[in-house]
């Protein structure tokens, strides 16, 4: 492949492909398109299983308060910085960020923060790619009436035999990659755009549908004290940095995610106004997502705390002993389908782009690329959840004991690199890029812009320094 160098369009900043005539600068046809993607790429496996469990370990109601809290004075500030890095930048993460530093005047190592970004969402995403092949295999099973009357037990097996097998995960992982690159190949409006429009609000609808069913047929009570009873005295230290944790990972903060789609975003984009949309809605996504599943884990008598095994598990025992229960829980994995593919377009679209723009290819071949690496890459999580020899580990490694290839790189990814890349970010847009370039992009009152400014300088990078040390086990509460 020749390396020819791209012509730059003067108007938009963004390179035009000389190879590919399909490529208009791409673009969101308006903000609404970009908080959509953008709730699609935050509405994912952490919304529908992780936050209705760690908000009730937590102290429900109380969990929920300083859960808020984190959004609105550390991820939102953080989200906000990415999406403004990106918009000024144009370019994928790692070049974005290294033109940005460039322009001023400060070290190219700065570019560090772009890069970890990117890799991070790719090493995500190929686990990311094995857990959504499961629910691919459940809308299946769920349908053809695996669950109906089954007990504990059965369900137990169906999970544990899928998880093991590894001709199953391959099949469904590669399906599940095909089907992410297929969307992403299309291009930013005509794929990504498209799938979003679709997706997202019959994702919605299903969370409506199975709320309402859940209110009517499950226990709504209960499962309304579990989640909103502001119980103080359970809400630990611990618990505080659970919930900053997961302030990150739920809007997909550091992993090049909203600096890529920040890159489409149109030129007169309020970007606060946006990022506070897309903070709100996610959470009221994972609100319904909790009142649509513990009404009916508790009308079953089944235990709420129970983590990956809630959705995989429980639900499917509880489902299979209701009425039309084939059609809810088909449903209810149709929902978890949607939610991690509109997720893994987002974690992919950073990685093609960098192919185009690096090495002049078409978006057909740099998906073909990243999907295929992304596909060998996740052979290490199919391994070590179909227990292979060769997969096996075991090593104390900062602040874990690791097992597998998968506990190396769920690890690596989400307890080290997304709070080391949120620092970066934080760091770089508080203190390194202009002033004059920040507001120009946030377009936001002089008020909102300090309380924003002393976020990513202070507060941001602190609290992401004590849950990284404390994630690390070198603080411990
Ligand atoms: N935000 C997604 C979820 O809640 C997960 C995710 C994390 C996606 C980081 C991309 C990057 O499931």
């Amino acid at each position: 492949m020749a390396l020819i160098s791209a012509p730059f369009s003067l108007k938009t900043g963004i390179k035009i492909m000389t190879n590919n005539p399909n490529s208009a600068p791409d673009r969101w046809s308006s903000h609404f398109v970009f908080m959509l993607a953008t709730i699609g790429s935050a509405v994912g496996l952490g919304n529908i299983w992780k936050f209705p469990y760690i908000m009730g370990e937590n102290g429900g109601g109380a969990f929920v308060i300083v859960y808020l809290l984190c959004i609105a004075f550390i991820g939102l500030p953080v989200f906000i910085a990415e999406a403004a890095i990106g918009k000024k930048g144009r370019k994928n993460p790692w070049e974005s960020v290294k033109d940005i530093a460039a322009g001023s005047g400060a070290s190219k190592n700065w570019q560090v923060a772009g890069w970890v970004g990117m890799l991070t969402g790719f090493l995500i995403l190929s686990f990311y790619s094995v857990i959504a092949g499961w629910a691919a295999a459940y809308v299946f099973k769920a349908a053809s009436g695996s669950f109906v009357n089954a007990s504990a037990e059965q369900v137990g097996d169906i999970f544990v035999n899928h998880i093991t097998n590894p001709y199953q995960l391959v099949f469904w992982q590669t399906l599940f990659i095909v089907v992410t690159c297929f969307i992403v190949a299309k291009g930013v409006q005509k794929g990504l755009e498209k799938a979003v429009n679709t997706m997202m609000p019959t994702l919605f609808l299903l969370l409506v549908v199975l709320l309402l069913y859940a209110a009517k047929i499950g226990d709504f009570s209960a499962a309304l004290s579990f989640m909103f009873n502001p119980d103080f005295s359970k809400l630990t230290v611990n618990g505080v940095l659970v919930a900053l944790g997961h302030a990150f990972f739920t809007l997909s903060l550091a992993s090049g995610i909203i600096i890529m789609y920040g890159a489409y975003l149109p030129q007169d984009t309020p970007i606060v106004k946006t990022a506070v949309g897309v903070a709100i809605a996610d959470t009221v996504v994972a609100l319904m997502a909790g009142l649509a599943i513990f009404p009916i884990v508790f009308a079953n008598g089944l235990a709420p705390q129970a983590g990956p095994g809630l959705v995989f598990q429980t639900l499917p025992i509880a489902l299979g002993q209701m009425p039309a229960g084939i059609v809810f829980s088909t449903l209810f994995f149709v929902m978890i389908l949607f939610a991690t593919l509109t997720s893994s377009i987002s974690m992919i679209e950073s990685s093609i782009v960098f192919l185009i723009e690096k090495f002049n290819l078409s978006r057909k071949k740099a998906s073909l690329i990243s999907g295929s690496l992304l596909w060998l890459i996740g052979f290490a999580t199919i391994a070590s959840f179909s227990g292979m020899e060769f997969a096996k580990v075991d090593f104390h490694y900062l602040g874990k004991d690791v097992k597998n290839w998968f506990d190396i790189i769920d690890h690596t990814t989400s307890d080290i690199l997304l709070p080391l890349g949120g620092l970066f970010i934080a760091l770089f847009a508080g203190w390194v890029m202009k002033k004059a370039d920040t507001s120009e992009q946030l377009q936001t009152s002089p008020v909102i812009f300090t309380i924003w400014q002393t976020s990513v300088r202070w507060i941001a990078p602190l609290a992401i320094v004590v849950i990284f040390l404390q994630l690390i086990g070198i603080i411990s509460f």
